[in-house]
C-alpha cells in the first residue's frame, strides 16, 4: 500500500479552458501558490477490482456520486495510457483500491480536486516504484526466462514532472500541488512541433521558487459551504465561448504571466496584486459571458472585496484577493498585513475562515 498526502494550490494565474478536453491540456500557462493546508490523505493498493472509498472532513463516508468514480476510474485509464508512451503501462496494477480523507470541504473554491489527484498521482508513482523492484516488468521481461541472466533494473521513480502529468490528468491545476512553494503549468512548451502539441504529456507544471523563498499567507473566506452546481471540469468545456476567451489566452501569453512570475522572484507585492487581481476578474468576465453562463461569485463575494480593498487603501496593507470558481475569497497577505487580515476575516460572522501558509507539495507518508 502507498500513502501520499497533498494540499490545494491558490492559483495567481488562473487555469479556464483547454485545448484538449479528454487530456486536460491547457489553452494557456497558470502559476499558483501550494497551500500548506488543508490537507487530503490518499492510499492506494492492488485490488482485483477498482474500489473507491471518500471519508469527510468530519470522518463520516462520503456517498459518492457515480461521476465521481467514474472520474477517478478514467483517471486511472489515463494514466495507463500515459505510461504506455513510456513504456511503463504494466509496471501500473490493473485495477486498484484507494481510500480518500479529506479536510476540504468539496467544491467550495479551494481547490479540492486538485489536492485529490495530486495525492492520487504520488500514490501511482509510489506503487511504479515498489512494483518496479523484484518483479517482471517491460523493460526485464527478457531477464524472467532467462533465470535472471540480466540484473533485475533499479527501481522506476518518476520525475516529478511526470507526476504532475499524471495528477494534470484528473484535474489540471492538480499538477501544480505536486510542487512546493511557486509552481506554474506550462501550457506548451515553446519547442514543441504543432504535429506533437496535443501529447498526453505536452503541459506539465513545474516549480518557480520553493516555500522558504517568500513567507506568504492565505486567509480564506468561506461565505457559503453549499456545493457549485457546475464545476470547473465542465466549464473548462465552453470557455471558448466566450467573446473575451481568445483576448484572455492572448493577454496571459504575452503579458500576465511573466509579469506574475517576475513579481514573485522579485518579492513585488504590489505588482503580483495588480496581475493577480486584474486575472481574476479576467477569468470571472470569461466564465460570466461564456455558454451557458457561471455566476460563481455572489453579493457576500463582492462585499468582501470591497471591504479588503478599502481595508488596504485606508492602512497601506500587502494584502492581495482572488477568487477560483467559488465564491470564497482568499486573502493573500505579507506577514506585514496578517494581524489586520485575520481580524478583519474573524468579524465575518456568516463566513468560515481557513488559515493556511505555503506548503511543500505532494509527499509520501
Ligand atoms: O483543475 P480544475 O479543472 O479544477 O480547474 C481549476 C480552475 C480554477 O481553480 C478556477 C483556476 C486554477 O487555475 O486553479
Amino acid at each position: 500500500m502507498v500513502i501520499a498526502r497533498s494540499t490545494p494550490n491558490i492559483a495567481l494565474i488562473k487555469y479556464w479552458g483547454n485545448r484538449h478536453d479528454a487530456f486536460r491540456l491547457p489553452a494557456a500557462d497558470s502559476c499558483s501558490i501550494t497551500l500548506d493546508s488543508p490537507g487530503v490523505e490518499i492510499s492506494v493498493e492492488h485490488s482485483p477490482v477498482f474500489h473507491l472509498q471518500s471519508f469527510l472532513p468530519d470522518g463520516t463516508e462520503k456517498i459518492l456520486k457515480e461521476k465521481d468514480t467514474a472520474r477517478i476510474e478514467e483517471h486511472l485509464n489515463l494514466t495507463k495510457q500515459f505510461l504506455s508512451t513510456k513504456n511503463l503501462a504494466d509496471v501500473i496494477p490493473e485495477s486498484v483500491s484507494i481510500v480518500i480523507r479529506s479536510a476540504i470541504p468539496p467544491a467550495i473554491g479551494i481547490a479540492s480536486s486538485a489536492a485529490v489527484f495530486a495525492a492520487l498521482a504520488k500514490c501511482y508513482a509510489g506503487l511504479i516504484s515498489a512494483a518496479s523492484v523484484g518483479a517482471p516488468h517491460p523493460i526485464n521481461t527478457a531477464s524472467v526466462g532467462a533465470q535472471r541472466a540480466v540484473p533485475l533494473p533499479d527501481a522506476i521513480h518518476l520525475t516529478n514532472r511526470d507526476i504532475s502529468v499524471i495528477a494534470r490528468l484528473g484535474s489540471g491545476s492538480a499538477a501544480r500541488s505536486i510542487f512546493g512553494g511557486f509552481a506554474t503549468l506550462i501550457n506548451k512548451p515553446d519547442n514543441l512541433q504543432p504535429a506533437t502539441c496535443n501529447t498526453i504529456d505536452s503541459a506539465y507544471a513545474m516549480q518557480i521558487a520553493p516555500e522558504t523563498h517568500w513567507m506568504l499567507h492565505d486567509i480564506i473566506l468561506v461565505p457559503t459551504m453549499e456545493e457549485k452546481k457546475i464545476g470547473s471540469t465542465e466549464g473548462h468545456h465552453t470557455a471558448h465561448t466566450s467573446p473575451l476567451f481568445q483576448k484572455r489566452i492572448e493577454a496571459i501569453a504575452a503579458r500576465r504571466q511573466h509579469i506574475c512570475i517576475d513579481a514573485i522572484l522579485k518579492k513585488d507585492f504590489e505588482a503580483l496584486q495588480q496581475v493577480v487581481e486584474e486575472d481574476c476578474w479576467d477569468m470571472h468576465n470569461v466564465m460570466q459571458t461564456q455558454t451557458p453562463p457561471l455566476h460563481y461569485l455572489n453579493d457576500e463575494t463582492h462585499r468582501i472585496v470591497d471591504e479588503i480593498t478599502d481595508l488596504r487603501e485606508r492602512e497601506h496593507l500587502p494584502v492581495l484577493y482572488t477568487m477560483d470558481a467559488g465564491p470564497t475569497v482568499h486573502c493573500i497577505c505579507t506577514e506585514a498585513a496578517l494581524k489586520a487580515v485575520q481580524e478583519f476575516s474573524h468579524a465575518q460572522k456568516d463566513c468560515r475562515v481557513f488559515e493556511a501558509k505555503i506548503g511543500h507539495g505532494a509527499t509520501f507518508i
